[in-house]
């Protein structure tokens, strides 16, 4: 990942740090189990694609790091219980132990409800004084969409019912663009939203480059599952096909997997093409989703 990507992720690390609830402060377990959740790891994709999105539209990283920090504590609370014994039961989480491993089964539920409550909170309070409220109410439309029934959860429940099942790939893909892509997408967005982007054109550009990165980065996901090494991708390697999960190389394979994968960089490099060079970071990030390594 280029340099001023890596400070970014820096930025969203700290800006993390401050916006969640302290260790010391009561529910002093509660707290703690929602730090670990947050802090400590992750790579921060969603938080770059929002820095990113802002940055193509000339928008200060001042005014994103709510919205940054809004979508991560989202997927920071969905890996939570995607971890669950009731959902893929997976003891190993960025190279730790899941949380439910270190703070039980009941604090990692209210762990990730409190999540998802905060990023609403962050996400409505106002930063500024002269604050655009219609901004920020439609970035709130936009996150409660992307994990709610039609986004995250929804897709997360494809994946349960899937389970042991040949999925088409036409339902594959449906099911990866809720689990991953609506949140992915959203990142972009909300980036969008906070410049005060109101062209469609624009949203629409950037909402094709979404999609196409959202689904490179579950089948990368999905890829590195089988060829990735637990010690590298900080998860348990091999859970899918031992779990009979229906993924991208379970359907059509290694070879097509990866083909795929080109064609999606391609078409999201082409969706921010005329957006001009202030997209470079878009495509960086275009590029990593797909080709990462852990
Ligand atoms: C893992 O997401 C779960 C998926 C949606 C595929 P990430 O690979 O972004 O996980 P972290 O945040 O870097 O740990
Ligand atoms: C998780 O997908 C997607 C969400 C958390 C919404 P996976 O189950 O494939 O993610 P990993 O492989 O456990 O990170
Ligand atoms: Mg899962
Ligand atoms: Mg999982
Ligand atoms: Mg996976």
């Amino acid at each position: 990942m280029p340099a001023p990507l890596k400070v970014l992720a820096g930025r969203a690390d700290d800006a993390l740090a401050r916006a969640l609830p302290a260790a010391d402060l009561a529910p002093v377990e509660l707290h703690r189990a929602m730090r670990y959740a947050v802090l400590g790891g992750g790579k921060r994709l969603r938080p770059l694609l929002v820095y990113a999105a802002g940055h193509a539209l000339g928008c200060d990283d001042g005014i994103l790091d709510a919205p940054a920090c809004a979508v991560e504590i989202i997927h920071a609370y969905s890996l939570v219980h995607d971890d669950l014994p009731a959902m893929d039961d997976d003891d190993l989480r960025r190279g730790r132990p899941t949380c439910h491993i270190a703070f039980g089964e009941a604090m990692a539920i209210l762990a990730g409800d409190a999540l998802q409550a905060l990023a609403f909170e962050i996400l409505s309070t106002p930063y500024t004084a002269d604050d655009d409220a219609s901004a920020r109410i439609a970035m709130l439309r936009t996150l409660g969409a992307a994990c709610g029934a039609e986004g995250m959860a929804g897709g997360q429940a494809f994946d349960l019912s899937a389970v042991g099942t040949t999925l088409s790939l036409e339902e594959l893909e449906r099911m990866h663009a809720y689990k991953t892509g609506a949140l992915i997408r959203a990142s972009v967005r909300l980036g969008a939203l906070a410049a005060g982007c109101r062209d469609d054109t624009v949203l629409d550009r950037l909402d094709r480059y979404g999609h196409a990165v959202g689904l490179a980065f579950q089948v990368r996901d999905d890829i590195l599952d089988i060829e990735g090494e637990s010690a590298i991708i900080g998860k348990t390697a091999g859970k899918d096909a031992a779990a009979d999960k229906p993924t991208f190389p379970s359907i059509i394979g290694l070879d097509a997997s990866r083909t795929r994968l080109f064609a999606l960089v391609d078409d999201a490099l082409e969706a921010i093409a005329p957006l001009g060079p202030g997209s470079e970071w878009l495509a960086e990030l275009a590029r990593y989703s797909a080709y990462r390594g852990h």
